[in-house]
């Protein structure tokens, strides 16, 4: 199998562009059925969702919004525990129905702690999409609405997810050779 080396690390093809291609027209087939008349509002959460965000986007073939977020995470109060907060949205999602794309959930800590807030501006629905979902890694149970792939609890890499700033720019998946 051909290997790849990223920095220090080798990885190995593990999902490919066809087998991504072929999920993303179903779950897009889904939406387009579920959201119709809906005018969802899509969240894109960068980095790692920027592709898949794409390349899911142009098959929606309703009438659909989107827009990219960027969420950073920093130690609030001792009581309030870690604090997230959302750079770029600047729509209104009150009544709106949403849609957040993410690439990968892993412990769930991320979209966990974000969730709530999106709640509170009282959407008209919220769901969630991810490509990849690694089920062993839970520690912060998430629900996930669309689903692409699940995983066993291994780094990957590619179609937009890094290992330290390199590799999504690669077309396909990749795992780390153990
Ligand atoms: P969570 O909060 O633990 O669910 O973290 C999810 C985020 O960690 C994802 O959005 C990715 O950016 C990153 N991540 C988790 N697992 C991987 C992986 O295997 N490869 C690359 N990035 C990952
Ligand atoms: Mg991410």
């Amino acid at each position: 199998m051909a290997t790849i080396k990223v920095h220090d690390k080798l990885f190995e093809p593990y999902i490919s562009k066809t087998a991504i291609s072929e999920k993303i027209k179903s779950i897009a087939h889904q939406i387009n059925n579920d959201y119709k008349n809906k005018n969802p509002l899509f969240i894109a959460i960068l980095n790692g969702s920027f592709i898949f965000a794409a390349d899911l986007f142009k098959q929606i073939s309703i009438e659909a919004e989107i827009c990219f977020i960027k969420l950073a995470s920093y130690k609030g109060t001792k009581s309030s525990g870690q604090v997230i907060t959302a750079i770029g949205l600047d729509i209104d999602i009150f009544r709106r129905n949403v849609v957040i794309i993410e690439d990968i959930i892993d412990t769930g800590k991320t979209l966990s702690a974000f969730l709530p807030q999106l709640h509170h501006q009282q959407p008209a629905s919220l769901k969630i999409v991810a490509l990849l979902h690694k089920p062993e890694a839970t520690i912060y149970p998430v629900e996930i609405d669309y689903l692409g792939f699940s995983i066993p609890d291994k780094f990957v890499l590619g179609y937009g997810l890094d290992y330290n700033g390199l590799g999504r720019n690669i077309d396909e998946i990749y795992k780390l050779v153990e």
